[in-house]
């Protein structure tokens, strides 16, 4: 396991060099290198540095200029251009060079983090008895995303999925459940009445908790006396009465066969130990509403504790309080919040807490790190809301079905594999249906979650099945054809007994240096993407890889190249492609099947 520098990093640093050896002054400064169309690098950071040392920049740069042509392993060429820039071109050995430094090692020469910390990351949250929809894809796509990339970093992440196992409405639900007792049995759902699994009995179990759901609502809506036994039941499950939990129990485990299935489904791995509801901080609620109101953080308003916050007003400009405690005495969501915030913070030792919600949110989570902070349960800056944006229909409106209900996710997610089947089975010819299956599967959730990835996560976007499977244009499909093209190029070689070698005296083409030096930068993107939290920086990167690769297949001839050499190593950078495409699709939890 070796980092790799980039030959960015290294060409900056021999400017760098340069620049403080013809001018002492100029020590430390950055030579702010970028990648550049005019040479493969441009450097403009002579122009500030002689604003400031009261020199020309031109000058400057010329002097850099000297120091460096010929002399340098690494640049071929470089000239002062324009006010004072420097282009550079770097040689097409060590091109090859840095690449082969990370192909030899197995993270492609990705460095670990410096001083990895603890990061508690809350996503995927759905909501128990209720179905599951687009906002918790996104919440679930996006939060798998960042916690693979940030384990990937080296970073300890702690994953909590807050689902909504708690509240009123479950007084409702077990007191119906109670005076109708077979209402959650597994009866007349006929297809896994076996024990049955995968997502028949998940969709199953929802039906049942649908079923419950809505007769229990009527029953709460039209009769006032099962209205008070539904109230009286909620006191019940808070004062821990076993009956009482017994069914509450009953309702989340039916709920977590269900969450399972639509997980299954979207390929995604949710530990069951992960899964700390909101149920879990009951016994801390009150030590949180104690604290609170002893250090005077929060104070009693008409009989609720409240918090105040000077910037946050209602639209009658009176100040909007973080409600902690109502006045019944019942606890809501912020308490839940609060005392969770305690529990990563002291007990999982926590030095980051990330919360991939909805951006809808974010006046709540606003208040209630606030609130955290001033209780000094939350070091400044240590939480942050990954904030996403809403799923649009075609009509730029927040996704409904026709009849204007929320989409279900299953349901989306099933329609997203039956179009990419019939994308797969158009290319494919010699797969079996099996086989056809498993790459729908594979194309179709690619689909919808590079979809949502690839967008930066604030952005609203539309759910456009159309163009999500579209073979053209930035989708994951594309990437996974680039991917399965290298595949064949590779199994060929192999058949003929060609192997990808390196090429260390290489003359390479203007495609391949583009795709080599796209190769190089891998690692640099990655560390800006765990540093920022943007996965759709690394979908651009990938992207990137797989244009810049069909140019290279377009212009150089892999097998049928001039002589072995440069067959050996069009195959090496065919493959370095392959496994730099594999495992960014991966950070992204998106698979790459060798064959389509
Ligand atoms: N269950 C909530 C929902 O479906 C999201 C919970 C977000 N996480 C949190 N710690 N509040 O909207």
């Amino acid at each position: 396991m070796a980092s790799v520098p980039s030959l960015a990093a290294t060409v900056n640093q021999r400017v760098a060099d340069a620049l403080s050896a013809a001018l002492p002054e100029a020590a430390g400064a950055d030579p702010l290198l970028r990648r550049s169309d005019r040479a493969d690098f441009q450097a403009n950071g002579m122009l500030a540095l002689a604003k400031k040392l009261k020199g020309n920049p031109r000058e400057l740069a010329g002097q850099v200029v000297e120091r460096l042509n010929g002399l340098d392993a690494e640049i071929a060429e470089i000239e002062v251009s324009g006010p004072g820039f420097l282009n550079i071109t770097v040689t097409d050995a060590a091109i090859m060079r840095t690449l082969t430094a990370r192909a030899a090692d197995d993270r492609l020469g990705v460095p670990l983090a410096e001083q990895p910390g603890t990061t508690v990351i809350d996503y995927s949250q759905p909501n128990v008895a209720k179905e599951m929809h687009v906002g918790h894809l996104r919440s679930t796509v996006i939060g798998d995303a960042v916690m693979r990339i940030l384990e990937h970093r080296g970073e300890n992440v702690v994953r909590r999925h807050h689902i909504g196992d708690w509240g009123t409405q479950f007084g409702m639900l077990i007191q119906y459940l109670i005076e109708h007792p077979h209402e959650l049995d597994h009866k007349s759902d006929g297809q896994d009445s076996q024990g049955g699994e995968g997502s028949e009995s998940g969709e199953a179990a929802m039906s049942r908790l649908n079923r419950l759901y809505k007769a229990s609502r009527a029953l709460f809506d039209s009769d006032e006396e099962f209205k008070t036994r539904a109230r009286d039941r909620v006191v019940q499950l808070q004062g821990g009465d076993k009956e009482t939990l017994d069914l509450w129990h009953k309702i989340v485990d039916e709920s977590k066969i269900y969450f399972q299935a639509v997980y299954d489904k979207l390929d995604v791995e949710i530990r069951d130990e992960d899964v700390v509801g909101e149920s879990a901080y009951n016994d801390s609620l009150q030590q949180v509403v104690a604290d609170l109101e002893s250090s005077g953080v929060a104070v009693r308003s008409d009989g609720a504790l409240c918090v105040f916050f000077d910037d946050v007003k209602g639209p009658d400009g009176n100040p909007t309080p973080l409600i902690v405690q109502k006045s019944n005495g019942g606890f809501g969501y912020a308490a839940t919040d609060l005392a969770a915030i305690r529990d990563r913070v002291g007990n999982l030792h926590a030095d980051t807490l990330l919360y991939v919600v909805d951006a809808r949110q974010a006046l709540h989570f606003k208040m209630v790190f606030e609130t955290a902070r001033r209780a000094g349960w939350l070091p400044e800056g240590a939480a942050r809301q990954l904030a996403f944006g809403t799923v649009l229909g075609k009509d730029g409106k927040p996704f409904k079905t026709r009849e204007g209900e929320t989409v279900r996710l299953v349901d989306l997610l099933d329609e997203a594999v039956q179009r990419a089947e019939t994308v797969v089975r158009e290319k494919a010819r010699d797969l079996t249906d099996e086989e056809i299956n498993e790459r729908a599967a594979q194309v179709g959730i690619g689909a919808v979650k590079y979809a949502d990835l690839s967008t930066s996560m604030s952005r609203d976007y539309v759910f456009d099945l159309d163009r999500m499977v579209s073979l053209n244009g930035d989708t994951s499909v594309y990437l996974q054809y680039a991917y399965a093209r290298i595949q064949s190029i590779l199994r060929k070689a192999a058949e003929r007994g060609l192997t990808p070698v390196a090429q260390e005296e290489p003359a390479l083409a203007p495609a391949e240096r583009a795709l080599g030096l796209h190769l190089d930068e891998f690692s640099q993107t990655l560390e800006a993407v765990a540093e920022t939290y943007e996965p759709h920086k690394l979908a651009a990167y990938l992207y990137g890889l797989a244009t810049h690769f069909t140019g290279f297949y377009e212009q150089c001839p892999v097998l049928r190249a001039e002589d072995a050499r440069t067959v050996g190593n069009r195959l090496f950078l065919c493959e370095l492609t392959a496994r730099t495409l594999r495992e960014g699709m991966a950070l992204l939890g998106i698979r790459t099947p060798d064959r389509l």
